[in-house]
């Protein structure tokens, strides 16, 4: 069983309900999760083999949602040492943006500087492929939720 934290950048609320959807295939799996709207560093206190899923959409011109800034900020800043911290980033965009889907990008790019290690490649939503982009985080969780400590 694996402790998974996840981590919603969510303006409008599509990434926040598939990052409910996943948790809800998280806990039918055997897993335990905590979810994080407005995450900080400190109310994370990750541990070793936790696992970190960060949920977010982009808006604005490539940025992500004001509820994960303060999380992307202590990053950037603290630079803490995640070397220990497996995670992966779903990333809700709209190709029709030259950004498309650059505020998980931008998460994967800090979470590396921090050096934790990606459990699987940044899987990225395109919302107007997608009816309900939860469709897609199933066929995606599929592969991932193997992944994961038994
Ligand atoms: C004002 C605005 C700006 C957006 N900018 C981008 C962008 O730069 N890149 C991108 O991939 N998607 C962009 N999107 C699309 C959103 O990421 C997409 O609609 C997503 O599903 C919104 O998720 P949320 O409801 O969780 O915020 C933008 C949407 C809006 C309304």
């Amino acid at each position: 069983m694996a402790h998974i934290h996840i981590v919603v950048g969510s303006t409008l609320g599509a990434a926040e309900y598939v990052a409910e959807h996943i948790a809800d295939q998280l806990t039918a799996a055997g897993h335990t999760h905590q979810l994080h709207n407005r995450a900080t560093l400190h109310e994370l206190s990750l541990t070793a083999h936790d696992v970190l899923l960060v949920v977010t959409s982009t808006h604005g011109a490539g940025d992500i949602p004001d509820n994960l800034k303060p999380f992307a900020e202590a990053l950037a800043t603290q630079h803490p040492d995640f070397s220990e911290v497996y995670f992966s980033v779903v990333a809700l965009g709209d190709s029709n943006y030259d950004t498309f889907c650059e505020g998980g990008k931008y998460i994967q790019r800090l979470l590396e500087q921090c050096h934790a290690k990606q459990l699987a490649d940044r899987f990225d939503i395109d919302v107007t492929s997608h009816d309900l982009p939860e469709d897609a985080a199933d066929i995606w969780l599929r592969n991932w939720i193997p992944l994961l400590a038994p």
